[in-house]
């Protein structure tokens, strides 16, 4: 794939020869993002961070990211906020908002919306999520965290076992990262819902289609034994028109320190792309997990700046100038011990 100067609305447009390119520009952006660095490459750019639902994590980590590259974040957090509350088709705003952006990061609650945006837009636009549909930065974080993580075992993405395990009915960072993982071999994927809230049978066919030995359970235990990683997935109860469904599924697979020790392999690693549902009907991750090395929720979240950062990098085609504007970072970084 051409990065530069191109959307990523899907993460269908990566092979494994993009993942290796983003990953290694990622890896050369490490001491940027960990603040052993400062860099410019991108001052007077400006980032239009366009989400018309909530989010926490991506929003702040693509301007995050964008800033650390030096460049500036213009926002819009929700609908009620931008003219689209007035009646402003899609089509109109991407007009008038590529005029001011450089690059525009979208998240919005309809299928589809933010290729519908793309199509109108003079600047390249990145999907921070479109409904229940993808969320490629997402994957690519995701991807990057299990990498990370199964090297620490002299493991690889070839050969993967996962156990993917929630709504994976609704769930768009389920979707990204079941398509991006089809691009492995020898993987096997355990997937573990309510027969309710089993994964589209769409990507359940690119699954097999490419390979992939996918085995379906309601059982958590049976699900997560003899895997590398379990991927933990909310309820997505905001794509329910009915709550009363949402709360029907809440609390069924719930993961403790007491059901990992009984079942899973010791370097098992868990997982989730967060926000967790921590009220107590929930509980997806239970506190007595903390002490648990291999909880990576936090370090995977942390990936998400350097893999956003990579992705801008390449997009508007500035990899290999960022060290030009290097330089070190002035303030003191992080409590003492
Ligand atoms: N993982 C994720 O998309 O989190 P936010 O909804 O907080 O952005």
């Amino acid at each position: 794939m051409d990065f530069s100067g191109n959307h990523i609305l899907s993460i269908d447009q990566f092979d494994r020869s993009d993942i290796d390119k983003l990953f290694s520009v990622a890896d050369k952006l490490e001491p940027y993002a960990s603040k052993q660095k400062i860099t410019r490459v991108l001052e007077g750019a400006i980032l239009g961070n366009m989400f018309f639902e909530p989010s926490t994590r991506t929003r702040i980590s693509f301007g995050a990211s964008f800033n650390l590259l030096g460049g500036n974040v213009r926002e819009i957090t929700e609908v009620g906020s931008s003219s689209l509350a007035k009646g402003e088709s899609l089509a109109d705003t991407a007009q008038v908002l590529s005029g001011y952006s450089d690059i525009i990061v979208m998240r919005h609650p309809e299928e589809g919306s933010v290729k519908k945006f793309a199509e109108a837009s003079r600047v390249p636009v990145i999907n921070g999520g479109d409904g229940s549909n993808e969320h490629p930065s997402q994957a690519l974080l995701d991807l990057y965290t299990i990498e990370k993580e199964l090297s620490q075992n002299n493991k690889s993405l070839d050969g993967l076992r996962i156990a993917l395990v929630g709504d994976l009915k609704y769930g768009r960072a389920v979707h990204s990262l079941c398509k991006v993982l089809s691009l492995y071999s020898k993987v096997t994927m355990n997937l573990i819902s309510p027969e309710e809230l089993k994964l589209p049978i769409k990507i359940l066919n690119q699954l097999k289609a490419s390979g992939i030995n996918v085995i379906q359970t309601e059982n958590l235990e049976e699900g997560i034994s003899e895997v590398d990683i379990i991927y933990v997935t909310r309820v997505q109860e905001e794509r329910y028109t009915n709550k009363e469904d949402a709360n029907r599924y809440r609390g069924l697979l719930s993961l403790n320190q007491s059901i990992y020790t009984a079942n899973c392999e010791p370097n098992t690693v868990i997982m989730h792309p967060l926000p967790r549902d921590s009220r107590s009907d929930a509980n997806e991750l239970d506190t007595d997990l903390y002490e648990n090395p291999n909880l990576a929720i936090f370090r995977q979240a942390d990936n998400g700046v350097v893999i956003r950062m990579a992705l801008f990098s390449l997009v508007l085609g500035i990899e290999n100038k960022i060290e030009e504007s290097s330089k070190s970072v002035n303030w003191k970084v992080g409590l003492n011990n």
